[in-house]
């Protein structure tokens, strides 16, 4: 059996980057202006035939033209942003010439080379390894769930094998930490509500004296500390906990120390922020997602240990006779399809799983350390940008001055009381009717609009576009008093 397919690869992907092609350059309007439009030519009961290759056209004409606007320079909402041509070529690459990840390829010889150069690119010691999974969410499980073996085997069980057995545990983060901490936490049996979630300062920042006294605290109760959570670039601000002050707290209490920089920790590369960063290498374990500030395509992130057999221990599957009994012996191998010898199945809950690193060090050898280095400064001088314009307009207000490539600022107006309101009407015409796209949060109660800037298609001109489209909608709305 063939594919019921008459093109060949290459024509069949040069007319999906033919159409792709035009949907990155067009001038096109919102796809939910023409959903039911798509909606009826897609909508329907299972084929009993298929089409064959006339799915290209249904790609070409129907599915791409209707995707997200993630790729456009304006686009700022929450962490993500479309992929580098570089890395999307790289990817189909891997698809293609080597879909699993434990076969011997050079593809899959990259896995390894991509990871110690991403740790070295951000800061981490050469002894910490890592493990490809396919976000921030997974790869602070895969860390978590280190930690609480790690932990539990202090106290003579192997959490792995034989669950917690009841034992009182706690997880500590800031109530910024990203909240798969807390999923991480349930899906890992440690349980949700046993997150302890300390307060911040006023610059978002983990409180470290809230965080002692919850670990003090816990530990006149008994409670077993699994894991002490700073967050190098908090998903709301860009904040930067104390990295040595938490790592330090947790050496003291016997509690392993996590560092989820899933959008932040490429930002040590920035010089004016890097003094933040003192502190990482006191981390058991750091997560970084090349999907977030690196432009990779969604599905990578990665998370480093100190000692991978932690991550064996927390992840073996047990020998099962239809993998191992397939692999020649790794001191006499004789064809690709012998175990490339890292078994990263083993290091978190991915049996199958893409060949992540090519696409990583695809990035990296475009860009070198300097070509990243000089986009996360970019970045940051975008948010850094949209604080100045935002302190020179009296209509505009700093909800939490940048640290890395947020900046959460707000309209402001005495004639209006319900300013979060307000916003809240800003931020909607904002993503309706201009090519502006940041996302909402809230900073210290307000309600504000959060431009984060990881899109390498963003310049200095989109961002004073945004400034003066806010002022405008925000006066209109203003003078109007009903939002
Ligand atoms: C700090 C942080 N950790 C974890 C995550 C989860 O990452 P993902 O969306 O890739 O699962 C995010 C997402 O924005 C994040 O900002």
């Amino acid at each position: 059996m063939t594919d019921d397919v008459r093109e060949t690869l290459s024509s069949a992907v040069l007319r999906v980057t033919d159409a792709l092609e035009i949907f990155l350059g067009g001038d096109r309007s919102d796809a939910l202006l023409r959903r039911d439009e798509w909606l009826k030519r897609l909508d329907g009961p299972l084929p009993a035939g298929g089409i064959g290759d006339g799915v290209l056209g249904e790609l070409e004409d129907v599915v791409i033209p209707n995707g997200t606007r993630l790729s456009e320079p304006g686009f700022w909402g929450w962490i993500t942003a479309g992929p580098g041509t570089v890395s999307v070529a790289a990817s189909l690459a891997a698809t293609v010439a080597s879909p699993q990840r434990y076969t011997i390829t050079a593809f899959n010889h990259l896995e390894e080379l991509s990871l110690d150069w991403l740790g070295e690119l951000c800061g981490l010691s050469p002894v910490m390894k890592g493990v490809y999974s396919s976000g921030g969410s997974v790869a602070n499980l895969v860390a978590l769930g280190a930690a609480r073996q790690w932990a539990l085997e202090q106290h003579g069980v192997d959490a792995s094998a034989d669950g917690v057995r009841g034992m009182q545990t706690a997880v500590y983060c800031s109530r910024e930490a990203h909240h798969t901490i807390l999923r991480s936490a349930g899906v890992l049996g440690l349980g949700r509500r046993n997150v302890r979630v300390v307060d911040t300062d006023e610059h978002q920042r983990l409180d470290v004296a809230k965080l002692e006294a919850a670990l003090l605290n816990d530990q006149s109760d008994g409670v077993i500390p699994i894991c002490v959570v700073a967050t190098a670039g908090t998903t709301n601000t860009g904040a930067i906990d104390p990295l040595s002050a938490c790592g330090e707290l947790a050496q003291r209490f016997g509690a392993w120390y996590h560092v989820d920089g899933a959008y932040g920790l490429p930002g040590i590369l920035d010089s004016r922020v890097s003094s933040l960063y003192e502190g990482l290498e006191l981390a058991d374990s750091v997560i970084v997602d090349p999907h977030k500030w690196l432009g990779a395509p969604v599905g990578i992130a990665a998370t480093f240990v100190r000692d991978r057999s932690i991550l064996h221990r927390t992840f073996t599957q047990e020998p099962a006779d239809y993998l191992e009994g397939s692999f020649g012996d790794p001191d006499d191998l004789r064809v690709s399809l012998d175990s490339m010898g890292v078994p990263y199945a083993d290091f978190g809950v991915e049996l199958s799983a893409p060949a992540r690193g090519v696409v990583v060090w695809s990035i990296l050898r475009e860009l070198g350390r300097d070509g990243v280095t000089k986009r996360i400064e970019h970045d940051n001088n975008l948010a850094r940008h949209v604080a100045k314009l935002a302190h020179e307009n009296e209509n505009l207000e700093v909800l939490a001055e940048p640290i890395l490539s947020i900046c959460c600022f707000r309209y402001v107006n005495n004639a209006v009381s319900d300013l979060d309101s307000l916003n809240a009407h800003v931020l909607r015409r904002l993503v309706q009717e201009t090519p502006y796209l940041p996302s909402g949060t809230v900073v210290n109660g307000h309600f504000g609009l959060r431009p984060c800037f990881i899109n390498f298609r963003s310049e200095v001109g989109h961002v004073e576009g945004m400034m003066k489209a806010v002022v405008r909608i925000g006066d209109d709305l203003a003078s109007r008093k009903t939002p």
